[in-house]
């Protein structure tokens, strides 16, 4: 099994293996990362191929210090303010690409920027130190599932074609970090996360702009695919539940029935996960992929997920839920 615990010896040979141009799974506190040297273009292929994932989508490149940035990237006046207040952190910044980056082409798709990310999460910043390059770091998981949280869903969905996967525990945030264009003279959030357009807003003072909504703007390349689905189909806003139907609830479920009668709460218990029965929606986005996955199960025809608020971090909820339900 390729799931070891986390010690200076098992984080030393972690950073041989991507020195050597393999594949390790690094927890952070977004989602866990399938991570490999960016500067090795053979390793970032292995990256894509073990993923699936397509040629057009670029990944996100990870340091572990300011210094290491400015070696890949532009980083402008406004790029340093985001920086001094969100890293480390959940937020992804789309800079201008340095010519000399030494980044493999395929990590940048062939485009002019590059997606840099500063994790907070130690084990991570621990092996890109170590590591002694920028890491590449797409989502663990097959290109389209659910983004994994834990080390066992690592396990599950790439097994034995990543040589290490580091066991850091489940993930604290529990949704990819938030992407934003840092290119112009106005930010464009380009993917929702836990660092939300008002919170952006809030910090520089000034207007940021919402990139996924106004789908003119298309920059971020496969932003608009298939994403994040389970197995079997998701329906959203659900006020009602199928007996054969899987409940992802969100808050109390005491005025959820089934369509044949009865209550939800009659329901086997394997049947129900609540993303938080007290309506946070922070705790939900935690819990969100991971019980997806529980849920996701040929034993149940489809899963009914009950409306989440678009506020705050529930517009990244929401997005992602709508991306799963996608036929
Ligand atoms: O939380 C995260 O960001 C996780 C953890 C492992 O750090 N990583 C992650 O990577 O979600 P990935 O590769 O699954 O998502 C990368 C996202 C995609 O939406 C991609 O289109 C966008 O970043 N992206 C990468 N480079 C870009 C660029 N140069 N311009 C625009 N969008 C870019
Ligand atoms: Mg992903």
């Amino acid at each position: 099994m390729a799931i070891v615990s986390v010690r200076d010896q098992t984080l030393k040979q972690a950073a041989q293996i991507i020195k050597e141009g393999g594949l390790v799974a690094m927890p952070t506190e977004t989602v866990y990362g399938l991570a490999c040297n960016a500067l090795n273009e053979a390793a970032v292929q292995n990256v894509f191929l073990v993923k699936g994932r397509p040629a057009i989508n670029p990944v996100i490149i990870h340091v572990s210090a300011l210094v290491d940035v400015h070696k890949i990237a532009h980083v402008t006046p406004l790029a340093q303010k985001i920086a001094a207040h969100f890293w480390p952190g959940a937020l992804t910044m789309v800079l201008p690409r340095r010519d000399n980056s030494g980044l493999s082409a395929l990590c940048t798709a062939g485009l002019e920027t590059v997606a840099v990310r500063f994790p907070s999460n130690t084990i991570a910043r621990k092996l890109i130190q170590m590591s002694g390059v920028p890491l590449a770091a797409p989502s663990a998981n097959i290109s389209g599932t659910i983004s994994p949280t834990s080390p066992r869903h690592v396990f599950d969905s790439l097994g034995d074609k990543v040589d290490m996967i580091l066991a850091g525990g489940a993930c604290e945030t529990g949704l990819e970090s938030t992407v934003v264009d840092v290119t112009g003279d106005i930010p464009i959030i380009l993917r929702y996360g836990v660092v939300t357009q008002e919170h952006l807003e809030h910090v520089l003072g000034g207007e940021v702009q919402d990139g996924v909504a106004q789908t003119t703007h298309i920059t971020s390349p496969g932003q608009l695919l298939k994403h994040y689905a389970p197995t079997i189909p998701l329906r959203r806003n659900a006020v009602d539940v199928a007996p054969d139907e899987a409940l992802l609830a969100f808050g109390s479920i005491k005025f959820m029935g089934i369509i044949t009668g009865g209550a939800v709460s009659d329901l086997p218990a394997d049947q129900i996960r609540n993303l938080s029965e007290s309506g946070d929606l922070e705790e939900a986005a935690k819990n969100l992929f991971s019980y997806m996955r529980d849920l996701d199960t040929s034993k149940f025809k489809s899963i009914a997920v009950m409306n989440i608020p678009n506020e705050g971090v529930g517009v990244a909820l929401n997005d992602r839920l709508l991306r799963a339900s996608q036929k």
